[in-house]
């Protein structure tokens, strides 16, 4: 079968892509923080500052994230920010009340030994705009604009004179913060069983931080699809004091898989459905964003925070996903494509998690693994320039069967495509994602009035089976390959190849000089 595609592109029409929608999270989980990020093991490995691996860091870096959310999800509605700071020494050695039911013994209880003074300096040293998560389940409203004053307040208040005896006279600064995590589930502590229970202690919270610092942003938790009236009730009420609402998605979710004691099938179908994670997130922000405008307005200021989005099907995953094939890398490709077909409505995404957990960086004590979900995200933050365009394909159709949070589909479009305008030199990223198990498709992209330099470059994430994946001994099975291309005079032609990501780098041509 000769499968073909086309993407035309108005590069007229554009709006600006929000930088925020690479962004990442880290949580007191598994191995993301410890023994993962932060390592107080014997390692023959050199440290970027206290524990945090150098090899680790540089990968982080290498993907210039805007944005890092912590201390959690679940996480945060159980941590007390005044066990992680001070001398290491007197920090307290806390049970993970979260997690310690699936953590390995290393990381029942916390150390505390990363906290907030650790998080601050990883992101500067990453250039990362730090969103801080606070405990609404399992703390007071005082305690969470304390914790405010402690980052943000110039010395001369308790707290920030607090950080200054600990050598940090200068406020960190932190405009972003949340006020608790998935708190409609019966999951989390401090449980709020509908949004307007929620929204009046939120306004609590809300009021008592700001007091601390009238500058800051606050993110408040939104409902998906499984709690469709939770974002009225809650806006009713809270919508003027409000500047993020969240949303998080997983595919196709651990639930479907009883409780994640199951592995995810190496079958084509499974395969397809896990791809089609990436329609389901888009129908949630969509459905999302429908909520926020019936209950706030259309021109409502409120932005949509993103702040878990991935795959993840069992537990174990939560410790070190090295499952995690060239299939999650492709859910990834296609995910950031819709963030930056919606940038326009996204303020922030957040993708669940960094290292390990259900994570984009694997860690073991000798080596480093960058998944091919890690290649995927790197691919779209490398060649995706400040304005997005619209960028849809025509292409031929597969059939989807539903599994979890992901629906059947009996039409799902085969290629997926996004693209981006660099406004300063002209040039237009394409990518496109082949989400055909075994078949190439040879894809024709066209302009309306753009005319391309005549060679453009192509990067493509790409390996011989779909379910391939990069391990300690082949830490390079699933890689980008590079190549120069000529482009035509109306259309360009590529091969894109079965289960694969490609980005096309077209320059402007130049006009010659009279
Ligand atoms: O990312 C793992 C967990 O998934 C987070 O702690 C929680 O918010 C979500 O359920």
């Amino acid at each position: 079968m000769d499968l073909t595609a086309k993407i035309r592109i108005d590069e007229t029409k554009h709006h600006a892509l929000e930088e925020k929608i690479f962004g990442h999270f880290i949580e007191h989980l598994g191995w993301c923080i410890r023994n993962g990020i932060w390592d107080e093991r014997k390692l023959a490995r050199p440290f970027e500052f206290g524990r945090v691996r150098r090899d680790v860091f540089d990968a982080m870096a290498a993907l210039r994230p805007p944005v890092i959310r912590w201390p959690g999800g679940c996480f945060s509605d159980t941590y007390h920010w005044r066990d992680g700071v001070g001398p290491a020494r007197d920090r307290r050695l806390a049970l993970n009340r979260a997690w310690f039911w699936l953590s390995p013994p290393e990381t029942i209880f916390e150390n505390n030994h990363f906290g907030t003074d650790e998080f601050i300096e990883l992101c500067r040293r990453l250039g990362a705009e730090p969103y801080i998560n606070v405990n609404f389940g399992a703390a007071s409203a005082r305690e969470a604009a304390e914790w405010v004053e402690y980052c943000n307040a110039a010395p001369g208040a308790p707290m920030s004179d607090l950080r200054a005896e600990y050598g940090h006279p200068e406020p960190y600064n932190v405009k972003i913060w949340g006020i608790a995590n998935e708190i409609w589930g019966i999951h989390e502590r401090g449980w709020c069983p509908t949004g307007d229970i929620y929204a009046r202690r939120y306004l609590r919270f809300h009021r008592a931080m700001k007091a601390a610092d009238e500058s800051i942003s606050c993110v408040a938790v939104g409902g998906n699809r499984t709690f469709p009236n939770w974002n009225r009730r809650f806006l009713e009420l809270a919508a003027g004091e409000t500047d993020y609402l969240s949303l998080h998605e997983y595919a196709p979710g651990p639930a479907a898989f009883h409780a994640g004691l199951l592995g995810y099938p190496d079958t084509k179908d499974a395969y397809y459905t896990m791809i089609a994670g990436a329609d389901m997130f888009e129908e949630s922000l969509l459905w999302f964003r429908e909520t926020l405008a019936d209950a706030a307005g259309e021109d409502t200021p409120i932005k949509i925070a993103f702040d878990e989005w991935n795959a993840w099907w069992k537990n174990s995953q939560l410790l070190r996903a090295d499952d995690f094939t060239l299939r999650d890398g492709l859910l990834v490709a296609c995910t950031l494509g819709r963030f930056i077909r919606h940038s326009n409505i996204i303020g922030m995404a957040n993708l669940a998690q960094f290292v390990n957990t259900v994570g984009l960086i694997l860690t073991w004590p000798d080596c480093i693994v960058l998944t091919p979900s890690y290649l995927a995200f790197k691919l779209y933050r490398d060649y995706s320039f400040g304005r997005a365009l619209d960028a849809c394909a025509e292409s031929e159709t597969v059939a989807v069967k539903s599994m979890g949070a992901v629906a059947a589909n009996p039409k799902m479009p085969l290629v997926d495509s996004s693209a981006t305008l660099d406004e300063k030199t002209g040039a237009v990223s394409v990518f496109a994602v082949n989400k055909h198990f075994d078949e190439p498709v040879s894809l024709r992209i066209s302009f309306n009035k753009f005319a391309p330099a005549a060679e453009a470059e192509t990067h493509t994430l790409a390996s011989e089976s779909a379910f391939d994946k990069n391990t300690p001994e082949s830490p390079d099975t699933v890689r980008v390959a590079s190549a120069k291309i000529k482009t035509g005079k109306t259309e360009t032609s590529i091969t894109l190849p079965p289960h694969s990501v490609t980005c096309v780098v077209f320059k402007k041509q130049q006009r010659k000089k009279k």
